[in-house]
């Protein structure tokens, strides 16, 4: 197949560049014929699982990851915005790959001061092009998310929240309550936390696993 301005620039990677556009397009344009198809995908959900990877002094840093386990529905721009209601007085010291939206009323707090005190914060993810060391893996997608049955690794999103005046022990940990996920369109509704079982994470080269020190799971559906 040859192309218009290939001849022009003469260059390989043009063509290939356009190859990819052209898949983008029909990625993107073959969607709206999907959409509609949602009696195909009865289980189809969000599951946003938390992984709490270390505690701390004064509560526990989680890795908190997005799944969008539809099969045709994406999340498109401006992508996906994540809110709970902490069960206690807890406070988000600092987050990578994501921000909340509002910092809310830090005021008791000298020296160092939280990303965000409020009760129920909203979270939404940074940009692609976030400097290096505020990424972590999977992050900075602008919040949007392909689906499971088109691209699973681009259907996932995570970021990681570093919680503090909260419980440091699996057994002083209160999870959070009353999650709401937000999208384009009418949204979505989400379950409790639930406790699962801990997930196990491999080495890439597989010769060692760690586990997390306390999971939840919380799912989410098109309503
Ligand atoms: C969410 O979707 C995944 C993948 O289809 C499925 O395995 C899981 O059971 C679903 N979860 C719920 C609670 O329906
Ligand atoms: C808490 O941790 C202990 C030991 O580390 C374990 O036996 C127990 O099952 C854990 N409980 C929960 C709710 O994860
Ligand atoms: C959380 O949800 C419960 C019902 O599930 C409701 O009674 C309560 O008012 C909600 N709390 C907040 C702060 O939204
Ligand atoms: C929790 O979510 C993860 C990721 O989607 C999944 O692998 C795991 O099976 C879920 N656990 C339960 C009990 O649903």
């Amino acid at each position: 197949m040859k192309y218009p301005w290939s001849s022009i620039t003469g260059s390989v990677a043009h063509s290939r560049g356009f190859a990819i556009l052209l898949v983008l397009w029909l990625s993107c344009c073959t969607f709206t014929s999907t959409e509609a198809y949602d009696a195909v995908d009865p289980s189809g959900n969000i599951t946003i699982k938390w992984d709490v990877i270390s505690w701390t002094p004064d509560g526990y840093v989680a890795v908190v990851t997005i799944y969008n386990f539809q099969q045709y529905r994406r999340i498109q721009a401006p992508g996906w915005t994540l809110g709970w209601v902490w069960a206690k007085k807890e406070v988000i010291w600092s987050m990578m790959g994501s921000q909340t939206t509002e910092q809310g009323d830090c005021s008791k707090y000298k020296g160092n001061v939280p990303h965000c005190c409020k009760k129920d914060p909203t979270v939404v993810d940074l940009l692609p092009g976030t400097p290096y060391n505020q990424q972590i893996a999977n992050c900075c997608k602008g919040g949007i998310l392909n689906s499971w049955g088109r691209d699973p690794a681009a259907a996932v999103s995570s970021f990681q929240v570093s919680v503090g005046a909260a419980g440091n022990t699996n057994k002083t940990l209160k999870l959070p309550r009353n999650f709401t996920l937000k999208a384009p369109g009418p949204g979505y509704t989400c379950g409790p936390a639930k406790i699962v079982r801990p997930t196990k994470f491999s080495t890439s080269d597989k010769r060692r696993t760690t586990q997390a020190l306390m999971t939840w799971n919380v799912t989410c559906t098109y309503s």
